[in-house]
């Protein structure tokens, strides 16, 4: 059984990602974002949550990448997480907007120097030949910077998932699951709970 503890919902991921940090194999932070072209047509992959407050969810990538051009054309997403280990699982929704410069500088160069380079060669999304290919443009890369500082690619940066919806679910016995999803009309509304069926 589960019920919140908290009237806020920010507190309420901050205190089951503890758990998962404490309880998954890998990558607690792995979720799954969806994104929708102008058409409305969905698309979904994995990402890392590399930061969350109660300003939002934010995660890094390369913003041509499909998923880069899908919310500079429609910039809304929805987050999933699953937490196996804890038979949990949280879904949010609602605005996704950049984050700053300074925002992304500061994650970038917290990245491994390998991934920094990585950052400039992939072409992330696009049609790419061979493996060997990829190698060449890290190469020429990593000659590029040699002995110096990686910047930030002006293709590289992250976003903030600002939500309005954030929904806990929790495995019951017999699928009777718990669910309680926090609602607010918009960023800085007051969050309304509410029970779910399951
Ligand atoms: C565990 C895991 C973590 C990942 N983390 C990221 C990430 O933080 N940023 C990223 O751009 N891609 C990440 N990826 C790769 C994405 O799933 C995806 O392949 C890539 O971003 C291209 O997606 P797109 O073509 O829809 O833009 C991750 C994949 C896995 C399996």
């Amino acid at each position: 059984m589960f019920e919140p503890t908290t009237q806020d919902p920010f507190e309420q991921f901050r205190l089951w990602f503890a758990d998962a940090e404490a309880a998954e194999v890998n990558d607690p932070n792995a979720m799954t974002v969806a994104t929708a072209d102008s058409d409305g047509r969905p698309s979904a992959r994995i990402l890392l949550l590399k930061d969350f407050d109660d300003q939002g969810f934010v995660f890094y990538t390369n913003t041509q990448s499909h998923k880069g051009r899908e919310l500079d054309h429609n910039p809304f997403a929805a987050l999933c997480f699953h937490w196996k280990s804890l038979r949990r699982q949280v879904r949010i929704t609602g605005a996704v907007q950049p984050v700053t410069a300074e925002e992304a500088d500061a994650y970038f160069q917290s990245r491994a120097r390998g991934s920094r380079i990585g950052a400039w060669a992939s072409q992330q999304s696009r049609p790419l030949a061979d493996r060997d290919t990829l190698m060449a443009d890290v190469a020429r890369v990593e000659k590029q910077y040699e002995g110096g500082e990686v910047p930030r690619p002006p293709h590289w940066s992250g976003f903030r998932l600002v939500p309005t919806r954030i929904e806990f679910w929790h495995d019951g016995e017999f699928r009777l699951h718990d669910r309680f999803i926090f609602t607010r009309p918009q960023n800085g509304a007051p969050w309304s709970l509410q029970r779910l069926y399951p």
